[in-house]
């Protein structure tokens, strides 16, 4: 199985996250292509089996790049074929259960028919700007990509 794993990033958080999915993805036996957001000139779902997308949230929702590509996602090509989203959000955010970008991702996706394979990731970070994933984050990030192969396999 073949996925692409696409993400947005100003300050290399969700890229850091995206990264852990991509390598942990591939240690699990699945092929998967990386791009950022900015570098996804079209995608076509006939080369790919599964989609994951990861994006910061701001302002309680995706980023605007990432609610573009999303645009790009025509539901006739990918209808039902098995997704996973992710975001990084402060504590606060989570704690509280405000806006996520994952969440909002995740919507959209159910909305065009596609197969939701895991509840969304969010990974915390403790600064507003800047690099600042929580300890124990990319070992999550880790854990989620290897349940994720395995959701796959049974696909
Ligand atoms: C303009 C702006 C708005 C933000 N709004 C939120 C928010 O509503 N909720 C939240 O948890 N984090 C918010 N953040 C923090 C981002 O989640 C954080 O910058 C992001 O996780 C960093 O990811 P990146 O390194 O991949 O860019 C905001 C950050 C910026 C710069």
């Amino acid at each position: 199985m073949k996925g692409i794993v696409v993400y947005d990033s100003s300050y290399g958080n969700t890229r850091k996250i995206a990264e852990t999915i991509v390598e942990t993805l591939k240690e699990s036996g699945m092929e998967a292509d990386l791009f950022s957001v900015k570098k996804v000139k079209k995608l076509s779902a006939k080369d790919y089996n599964f989609l994951v997308l990861g994006s910061p949230t701001r302002w309680g929702t995706m980023s605007f790049a990432i609610r573009f590509f999303l645009g790009k996602v025509k539901s006739e090509e990918w209808m039902n074929k098995p997704f996973a989203a992710f975001d990084t959000e402060l504590p606060g955010n989570i704690e509280k259960g405000e806006g996520s970008a994952a969440e909002k991702i995740a919507e959209k996706l159910r909305d065009k028919q596609m197969n939701q394979l895991l509840p969304v990731l969010k990974a915390v970070v403790s600064k507003i700007r800047g690099f600042s994933l929580k300890e124990g984050e990319i070992e999550r990030a880790k854990e989620y990509a290897r349940e994720l192969a395995i959701k796959l396999k049974k696909e």
